[in-house]
């Protein structure tokens, strides 16, 4: 049953969080620490492999009890109950957000897909996958974007040194997501038709940043194959479809038996469990991939068994509350120190943007309090030589993620030294240690001379937390990505919001198609703007002038 909620703001829990934050806003980290010797036992959790450490978020004792008052104010055990007992938590689109059944061992609905999918995988990477011609595959591109790229784009790169079984070779991946044609231009460049496979992933299938990518790929292969483009030969050889949608698979040409289905419950930024994540599959094996499962399961228990206090995407998730909506901060760094996760920050920009970029309640009504933070963000060693200068000297308060890894390395990879290679980790986890130091204790970090001049200061007081995985794994990773997905969950509780629809996007879509007209020909265009038509006389122009 959906829980009934009342006004945010009309809580007195929420005013005294306010009254709170006026008071503590001002606190520096540094007293803090120093008020609490049992700080960090006090603001940390461990479960899953994951260590969640939050000691430096400027929260005290008080603000974190009220704040989990607030959780159970707003009934956030029975939303819980409600998203695992497959109620319709996303109203607008009346469904269910079953994303976590993909993740569940004994759930006999998404049996089928998977076994299809490991029949697929199997044949990939044991080399019977056959092209048209008999060759066997070396390429698989993936064709789709926003969530039918961004997760298994992250987990593939992430867990690329997965050891596969004996006899099993690895194809190389490639991505290819925007509309322009660059990247699917570039990724066909070195390609051989003969040994390449492409998976058209999209849910909805009428996504057209997809399906022209797809055209792309099917005239290439057809070309190159000398075949016609409706070959039914080269569709069965070369393209795998992903999608909800059955029909619009067959009616572009995949053939019913390389059709890979999921269901309308699983939300595009939730996909990469079902078999949106074959890309991963085909990275990690069928085994690696049910061991990312099992870690998203253990996840899944966890948040649905643990008491609020003791959860972790809880916990998490009032933090960043905590920071918007009391304290003012409402950008949030992501910075792994650990290179495998590059494109960690990418899929969280979805995944948390995405879901609760939201301005309305679900009661239709707008709302007088900020919701989701501008999530960005960057490999962290990297970014020390970016954008760090901001967070360290900069005018604005920033909330910062930092990610490592405890373990790595325990053997050489590539032509690389595993001594090597573990000094290379030390030297990013200190990294990591002390930059999350400096930002928060600032130059009493390092008891420094006070009387330097104020350019060479650091104030301090930037809060973060820390995530430290036991280690990189299938398991791990699938934890973390669940942990994120129900703290994003746990937030729209509190604001009262609907995490699961996107609709800020659609109109975007439908406004485009009439702008391809204006940018054909802008003076028959109905009534644009003096800026676009401007703009599309401009572009106009100059492709005349090209001819
Ligand atoms: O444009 C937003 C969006 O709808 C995302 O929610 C989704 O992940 C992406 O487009 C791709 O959609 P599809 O998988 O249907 O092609």
């Amino acid at each position: 049953m959906i829980p009934e909620q009342g006004v945010l703001t009309s809580s007195a829990i929420w005013s005294q969080l306010k009254e709170l934050a006026k008071g503590e806003g001002s606190q520096h980290l540094v007293d803090l620490f120093a008020g609490n010797k049992d700080r960090f036992n006090q603001f940390s959790l461990n479960d899953c492999q994951i260590l969640a450490d939050y000691s430096k978020q400027r929260m005290s004792s008080a603000a974190c009890e009220l704040l989990v008052n607030l959780a159970e104010e707003r009934q956030l055990s029975l939303w819980r109950d409600a998203l695992f007992a497959g109620d319709f938590v996303n109203c607008t689109e009346q469904r269910s957000a079953k994303h976590w059944l993909l993740r569940d061992p004994l759930a006999a609905e998404v049996k089928g897909q998977l076994d299809a999918m490991e029949g697929m995988v199997s044949r990939i990477l044991g080399g019977h996958w056959r092209g048209v011609l008999g060759d066997a595959i070396t390429d698989v591109v993936n064709v789709g974007v926003g969530g039918s790229e961004l997760g298994p784009l992250m987990a593939a790169f992430a867990l690329q040194s997965v050891q596969l079984n004996e006899g099993q070779v690895r194809p190389r991946l490639h991505f290819a997501s925007s509309m322009d044609g660059s990247q699917i231009s570039q990724a066909l460049q070195d390609l051989n038709p003969r040994t390449t496979l492409v998976l058209v992933s999209s849910k909805s299938f009428t996504t057209v940043d997809t399906l022209h990518n797809a055209n792309t790929a099917r005239s290439w292969l057809a070309r190159g194959l000398g075949l016609a483009y409706t070959d039914e030969a080269m569709m069965r050889c070369h393209f795998i479809g992903i999608s909800a949608e059955a029909e619009r698979m067959a009616e572009w040409g995949i053939v019913p038996v390389n059709q890979l289905l999921f269901w309308d419950w699983v939300g595009g930024r939730y996909s990469l469990w079902s078999a949106i994540g074959l890309p991963i599959a085909l990275t990690v094996g069928m085994e690696g991939f049910r061991e990312l499962l099992a870690g998203a399961h253990d996840m899944d228990t966890h948040f649905r068994v643990s008491s609020l206090k003791e959860n972790i995407p809880v916990m998490l998730a009032l933090v960043d509350v905590w920071n918007i909506n009391f304290l003012d901060i409402r950008t949030r760094a992501v910075l792994p120190y650990d290179g495998r996760l590059k494109h960690l920050p990418a899929y969280l920009e979805q995944l948390e943007m995405e879901s609760n970029g939201k301005s309305v309640s679900r009661a239709g009504e707008s709302l007088t309090y900020h919701t989701c933070p501008v999530i960005w963000g960057e490999v962290g060693p990297n970014a020390q030589h970016a954008f760090f200068q901001l967070l360290h000297q900069g005018s604005q308060s920033v909330a910062s993620e930092f990610l490592m890894t405890a373990r790595r390395y325990n053997e050489a990879v590539h032509s690389c030294s595993a001594q090597e290679l573990e000094a290379q980790h030390a030297l990013a986890n200190a990294n990591c240690l002390a930059q999350s130091r400096l930002l928060a204790l600032g130059d009493k970090a390092l008891e420094q001379d006070l009387s330097l001049p104020a350019y060479k200061r650091y104030h301090g007081n930037q809060p973060s937390t820390t995530l430290v995985l036991d280690e990189l794994s299938p398991r791990t990773l699938g934890a973390l990505l669940v942990m994120y997905e129900h703290k994003v969950f746990v937030q729209a509780v509190i604001w009262g919001i609907n995490p699961f629809d996107q609709w800020g996007v659609e109109m975007g879509k439908v406004i485009a198609t009439d702008m391809l007209v204006g940018l054909a020909d802008p003076d028959s265009a109905e009534v644009l703007d003096a800026s676009s038509l401007a703009l599309a006389r401009h572009v106009a122009r100059k492709q005349k002038s090209r001819e």
